[in-house]
């Protein structure tokens, strides 16, 4: 059988792959974005999935305007990597895995989730920057070190899927991996956000309290989340803050009890606040630890502040 044993949240920030694609990453800048990912990229060697899923945003690039799938899930066998305006990155072309994915594509719709299916696809920063973050700089001769499914979300045109809807499309997702006859250990990832804002008059807003409050829940109180509508994504963590809602979906793919294993935090890189967590299923006994120490929200007192507009 296979199964998730573990998510990975990470923010996607295309800023992060032009400094590896550039040499940059020694820049005391740079330096301090990856100093954060050592530890998880010794964590990622020692787990060693077999195939990850990761949940991304296509930012125009795969998918123009024209045709905007709420959820797309990636079947074909490979998915190269997109010209986002200054030629595809140098990076491995992404092998994916047709079997799982039209297995989770079937699993998936006959429970009433209608995904896309997608059999030609390029992928942009919003998957190949979390793999870079988590496997390190690759070449585009080298491989990546495990087949990839990926999950394109909309959060780019309104209206975007709401953060439970998400959340219940992973737990439908963890079921399908669960039905796989193969014994294969999946790892998912949840990619975007943290606080930020690209464009308008708030540009460069960064709301680190909101974003660690959301860190703290993903742990511990996810169903939490899933109430958050899309205005309080939008109010408190910028227009750009709705890609949290894709952490959902890698939350909804794990037990309801989780171990945080790791977390950093680190603002800013480019516009944004980024934000890693992992979070693997609760070994038994831990889950009485996490019982007794729940977190508070502190949404009120995140409402109304935000700690960073760029002007
Ligand atoms: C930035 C962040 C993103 O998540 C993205 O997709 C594009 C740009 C930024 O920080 O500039
Ligand atoms: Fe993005």
């Amino acid at each position: 059988m296979a199964k998730i044993i573990a998510g990975v949240g990470s923010s996607h920030v295309p800023a992060i792959g032009a400094a590896l694609d550039n040499n940059r990453t020694e820049e005391p800048y740079w330096k301090r974005v990856f100093s954060g990912f050592v530890k998880s990229q010794e964590w990622m060697e020692k787990t060693k999935p077999d195939v990850a899923i990761v949940v991304y945003n296509d930012h125009a690039s795969a998918f123009s305007v024209d045709l905007i799938p709420t959820f797309a899930l990636g079947c074909a066998a490979e998915f190269p990597p997109a010209d986002e305006g200054w030629g595809p990155r140098p990076v491995p072309v992404v092998q994916g895995h047709p079997a799982l994915a039209a297995h989770i594509a079937q699993s998936v719709i006959l429970d009433e989730f209608d995904l896309t299916i997608v059999n030609k696809m390029e992928v942009d920063h919003g998957l190949t920057v979390p793999l870079n973050l988590l496997c390190g700089k690759r070449n585009p001769d080298e491989k990546w070190p495990f087949p990839v499914i990926p999950l394109a979300v909309n959060v780019v045109m309104y209206p975007p899927p709401t953060g439970h809807r998400c959340y219940m499309l992973g737990k439908a997702i963890k079921k399908a991996v669960e039905s796989f006859p193969d014994d294969l250990n999946v790892v998912i990832f949840g990619t975007g956000g943290l606080s930020h804002q690209i464009s308008g008059p708030r540009a460069g807003l960064i709301n680190s309290k909101w974003d660690k409050a959301f860190l703290d829940n993903l742990s511990k109180d996810p169903v939490k989340l899933t109430k958050i509508p899309h205005i309080d994504y939008m109010r408190e963590a910028g227009a750009e803050g709705i890609e949290m809602v894709m952490w959902l979906i890698m939350r909804g793919a794990l037990e309801n009890k989780v171990d945080e294993v790791y977390r950093f935090y680190t603002v800013p890189a480019s516009n944004t606040a980024v934000g890693h967590i992992i979070l693997e299923n609760a070994k038994r006994g831990s889950a009485r630890k996490a019982k007794r120490a729940p977190t508070k929200v502190r949404r009120a007192a995140a409402r109304t502040k935000v700690d960073r507009v760029r002007s």
